[in-house]
């Protein structure tokens, strides 16, 4: 099946151009391109994203990112050595995803319009074409589909736990195969990548927040401040940041790190990310054990973190289970994983509203 997704549930636009076969059981993923224009720049002086400007921005975006997918572009082939006329494929398009929530409601309307608009021109063309409103959720927790080590050995892969850090969720989840799954626990208040992006805020770096603790945490000392591990000791699953964000604002400003003063704030980075990651693991990996999981997998923007992806797999060694993420690209937001998920709802026949829903669940 060849599909074509849109993303714009937030402040990337993405478009993508995917082959998916194997079916609900076993499905497998070629890309055949992968576009994604980024707001960051646009958003940056406000320090987070204005709706109303990833509205304007997704608008832009789309007629240009469908123009670079529908001309007859070679260059930007993920598959090495590849020289297909895209044209062609873009002719022979089955089936138009498109993510209808969770997200901001105007950013996730241009998408759905857009959509709509693309499906019935290529209708003149295809009349069997279909169109598909996809959770972006579910776009993050198909895309272990895309990590280099996923294999058809499903057998071996579920049960799985599914970890989904982002800037709006943080949800874990038990797998009993790619079409089951049940929601154990998720943040009673700020999702990770929030806090993560609201520390950044308090010590002056610029958004997106989370890649910058990150490389400001690598440069100090996790150890250094003891900051608290909330819901660590609770016998469920559920997380909470908004205490540690506290903790953090507090600390900052009883010791007021300067711009200069980096060591102080390179500690309170890492140890920061090392109180935020404790809770992440302990809970993932006391599931893991209670659910005699197989497979734990990792996705949502913060799944980028280098420290989280490194201290799973050692988690997952010790427990002798598969850990799967997708590579680099495939954390953040983008359109191909919005494809898969479109993919598994289209073959299980979810119909879902044709209208923005901001909080759409899993
Ligand atoms: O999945 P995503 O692109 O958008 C949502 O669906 O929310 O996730 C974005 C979030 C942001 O909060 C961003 O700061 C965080 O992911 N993030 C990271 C890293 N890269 C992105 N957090 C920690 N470490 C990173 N390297
Ligand atoms: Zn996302």
């Amino acid at each position: 099946m060849r599909i074509l997704a849109i993303e714009t549930s937030c402040d990337e636009t993405g478009i993508a151009l995917i082959e998916a076969t194997g079916g609900v059981r076993a499905p497998r993923i070629r890309i055949l391109k992968n576009l994604v224009s980024s707001q960051i720049a646009v958003h940056a002086p406000f320090g987070g994203v204005v709706p109303n400007l990833a509205k304007r921005e997704h608008l832009k975006n789309l007629p240009v990112l469908y123009g670079k997918i529908s001309a007859n572009s070679k260059s930007e082939m993920l598959d090495p050595g590849q020289t297909r006329d895209l044209k062609s494929k873009i002719q022979k398009i089955d089936l138009v995803a498109v993510t209808v929530g969770p997200g901001l409601e105007p950013a996730l309307w241009t998408g759905i319009t857009f959509a709509k608009e693309l499906w019935k021109k290529l209708k003149t063309q295809n009349p069997n074409i279909k169109l598909v409103g996809t959770n972006h959720l579910e776009g993050h927790l198909y895309s272990f589909l895309l990590a280099k080590n996923y294999q058809l050995k499903t057998k071996n892969l579920f049960p799985a736990i599914a970890l989904i850090v982002s800037g709006g969720h943080t949800i874990l989840l038990t797998m009993d195969s790619p079409v089951r799954w049940k929601k154990i626990g998720e943040t009673r208040d700020d999702a990770v990548g929030e806090a993560f992006d609201k520390v950044a805020r308090l010590l002056n770096l610029p958004y997106p927040g989370g890649p910058e603790i990150e490389k400001l945490a690598n440069r100090g000392n996790p150890e250094a401040i003891a900051f608290p591990r909330p819901m660590l000791d609770q016998k469920n699953y559920d997380f909470s940041f908004s205490g540690l964000k506290t903790s953090v604002l507090y600390y900052a400003r009883d010791h007021k790190p300067t711009t200069n003063d980096h060591n102080l704030k390179a500690d309170i980075a890492a140890s920061f990310q090392q109180a935020a990651i404790d809770v992440l693991i302990s809970k993932t990996k006391r599931a893991t054990k209670e659910f005699g999981a197989r497979s734990i997998l990792l996705s949502g923007g913060v799944a980028a973190n280098r420290a989280l992806r490194k201290r799973l797999l050692v988690v997952s060694r010790k427990l002798s289970v598969n850990f799967m993420a997708p590579p680099m690209k495939f954390n953040t937001d983008n359109a191909v994983m919005i494809g898969v998920a479109g993919y598994m709802s289209f073959l299980r026949k979810k119909a879902r509203r044709f209208a923005a829903q901001g909080n759409l669940d899993l």
